[in-house]
């Protein structure tokens, strides 16, 4: 296996940080070769507080998936979340150049510039500008502008940006590590590569990802990303709220959230029950599992009701024609699906990784759509030079291109 051919995508959540090595094979398929999961305690809703434990994590997670693989990493594809990311849509207009010989690459990429060109705040940076659609002259809707004959070109674009501190202690993380960056990606962006498919994203779907510490959504609609946001809340306050309401350490709370934890409290037998510890040497109890529902159901509601009245806010509201579709350690919860329904009014579902082939067992989870994600992107990307590459990538870069030469004749 030839290192150029391996995509490693790194997750670094608040509660865990994983990585996961795919090789792409002949078929052009995404092999699934190493997976590295390791308990993060360097970040906070989703942002990097703390650079040694944040460093630890990602070498601990990159070793094992190293190890399990059997090969070296040199360079990872880094999801970034939390509530300091912004996104707005934006416009741009130019004069196609050469009108007889259609819309150029180059018209594309000039009218981008032009779209991205708005002012944002000195402690913001750009990491996305996601084309939309395109309008020619007077026909709007367009995809593939490309080769089109027209004078005037339009385009609509997401922008997503984030707060430099945060990239660049990502940036930090990763260099102590002693790994490159190939592509920063925004988050929700890049699990939608891994569980939504071209026919969700055209009629209209949201890609939520109920997490550890945030809660991040995006919206798709014919077949382009509409909108972004982000909640400051996730398991970690269900877990909180647990050891407070049922008086036991957190650990505790936790173990128990995830084996008897469910989102309805409906849903639950009423003589159902199981015992919780103590604080500091207190006698455990019994306790009946309706309680630990209902303690869980006010949480996930109100994450939902807040990204919900976002939704709405956004304008999508009515066109999500192929409902929810939900990730994140969170989605695991029994019964998630049925309280989001109820919610929304929407169909729900709980999205797990696909078009992978290899070790797909261990990452057949909705945990799991983020690093699998960043591995799809990365490799749609591949032939982009890596915008966060470091410069002294050029020689790697002189070196890449002499060997794909070499590969092709
Ligand atoms: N079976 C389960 N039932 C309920 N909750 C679960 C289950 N498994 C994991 N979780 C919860 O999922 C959360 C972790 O999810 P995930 O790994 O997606 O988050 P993260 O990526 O670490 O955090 P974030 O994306 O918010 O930065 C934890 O709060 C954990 O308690
Ligand atoms: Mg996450």
């Amino acid at each position: 296996m030839s290192k150029e051919d391996l995509i490693t995508g790194l997750d670094l959540g608040t509660t865990k940080i994983s990585a996961i090595i795919a090789e792409v094979n002949e078929k052009s398929e995404i092999n699934i070769v190493g997976v590295g999961t390791t308990p993060s305690y360097g970040l906070r809703r989703g942002v990097v507080v703390n650079l040694d434990k944040t460093v630890q994590g990602i070498r601990q997670a990159v070793g094992e998936a190293e190890l399990m693989a059997g090969v070296k990493v040199n360079n990872v594809v880094v999801g970034i979340a939390g509530d300091h990311i912004k996104s707005f849509n934006s416009r741009g207009v130019i004069a196609v150049s050469r009108t007889e010989e259609g819309i150029s690459n180059e018209d594309i990429k000039r009218v981008i510039e032009q779209a991205k060109a708005v002012t944002i705040p000195m402690d913001r940076k750009i990491i996305h500008v996601l084309p939309q659609d395109y309008t020619v002259d007077d026909q709007t809707g367009i995809k593939e502008p490309v080769g089109m004959a027209g004078v005037r070109l339009e385009a609509e674009v997401h922008v997503v940006t984030a707060a430099i501190t945060a990239i660049q202690n990502i940036v930090k993380s990763i260099e102590r590590a002693n790994l490159a960056i190939r592509n920063i990606v925004l988050q929700p962006y890049a699990s939608s590569f891994a569980v939504l498919d071209e026919e969700e994203k055209e009629l209209g779907v949201c890609l939520l990802d109920v997490g550890g510490g945030t809660t991040d959504f995006s919206i798709f609609f014919e077949g382009s990303i509409r909108h972004t946001s982000v909640v400051g809340l996730g398991g970690v306050n269900i877990t909180n709220d647990i050891a407070i309401g049922l008086r036991t350490p957190r650990a505790q709370a936790e173990e128990i959230k995830k084996r008897y934890g469910a989102a309805l409290s409906s849903l639950v037998d009423t003589n159902e029950t199981m015992e919780v510890p103590g604080v500091g040497g207190r006698k455990k109890r019994e306790v009946s599992r309706q309680i630990l529902a209902s303690i869980i159901e006010p949480r996930i509601e109100e994450v939902f009701s807040l990204v919900e009245r976002e939704i709405k806010r956004s304008g999508f509201d009515d066109r999500l024609t192929a409902g929810i579709v939900l990730t994140g350690g969170t989605a695991k919860m029994e019964g998630i699906e049925q309280l989001a329904e109820r919610i929304f009014d929407l169909p729900v579902k709980v999205g797990v990784p696909k078009g992978i082939v290899g070790l797909t067992d261990a990452v057949s989870d909705p945990v799991h759509a983020a690093g699998i994600g960043l591995i799809v992107y990365g490799y749609k990307h591949r032939d982009e030079e890596g915008f966060f590459e470091r410069k002294a990538g050029l020689l790697d870069r002189f070196i890449r291109r002499v060997v794909n030469w070499f590969k092709s004749i």
